[in-house]
């Protein structure tokens, strides 16, 4: 759906959720408006409208912005993604599933922006530590406080960090540092030296 061009205003050209599009905007049109208005995209959230609360977060080129003070016009040529892009068609987003597995929505308003800000934070570091998580989460607000349910769910998503130190074939148990493995070849001496 297109709004009608007034002369004041401009067509924008973006992608959203994979499409290419073309927005009429007034050169004040935010871009939160745009997206409901003008694609019916209503995930994004308008709540605090001075961008505290993060319930109108979306992706302009993977990064987290507050759609409520992002000008419609500055989206030419970038990636806009919402949380209607996040599933692949019927196939849930992990961090959708997580989300549901856990129980970290309540009333669902803040929940958009919770998950574009994690799916943000997860390309970002794909193993954050809690701590990481909920400093990142700091301009996404929850009424229904329900933060740790939402901090489970994303850390569900996490991928251990791979170790330093790779384990040798067949398994870690039985490691020793210096490299030989719970079933050397060749038998340990009685002394205990190292074999090999
Ligand atoms: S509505 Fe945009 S940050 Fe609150
Ligand atoms: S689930 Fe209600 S505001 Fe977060």
């Amino acid at each position: 759906m297109h709004a009608t061009p007034t002369p004041s205003s401009s067509s924008v050209a973006c992608t959203v959720n994979g499409r290419a599009v073309a927005l009429e905007v007034a050169p004040q049109t935010l871009l939160l408006d745009a997206l409901r208005d003008q694609l019916g995209l209503k995930g994004a959230k308008r709540s605090c409208d001075i961008q505290v609360c993060g319930a109108c977060t979306v992706l302009v080129d993977g990064a987290p912005v507050s759609a409520c003070t992002y000008l419609a016009v500055e989206a030419g040529s970038r990636e806009i993604q919402t949380v209607e892009g996040l599933a692949d068609g019927e196939t849930l987003h992990a961090l959708q599933e997580a989300f549901i597995e856990h129980g970290a929505i309540q009333c669902g308003f803040c929940t958009s922006g919770m998950l574009l800000t994690a799916a943000a934070l997860l390309e970002e570091d794909p193993a954050p530590t809690r701590e990481r998580i909920l400093h990142y989460l700091r301009g996404n607000l929850c009424r229904c406080t329900g933060y740790q349910k939402i901090i489970d769910a994303i850390a569900a998503c996490a991928k251990p960090a791979p170790s330093p130190y790779p384990l040798p074939l067949g398994g870690g148990e039985g490691f020793r540092h210096g490299g030989a493995s719970s079933q050397p070849s060749n038998p340990s001496p009685p002394s205990g030296e190292r074999v090999g």
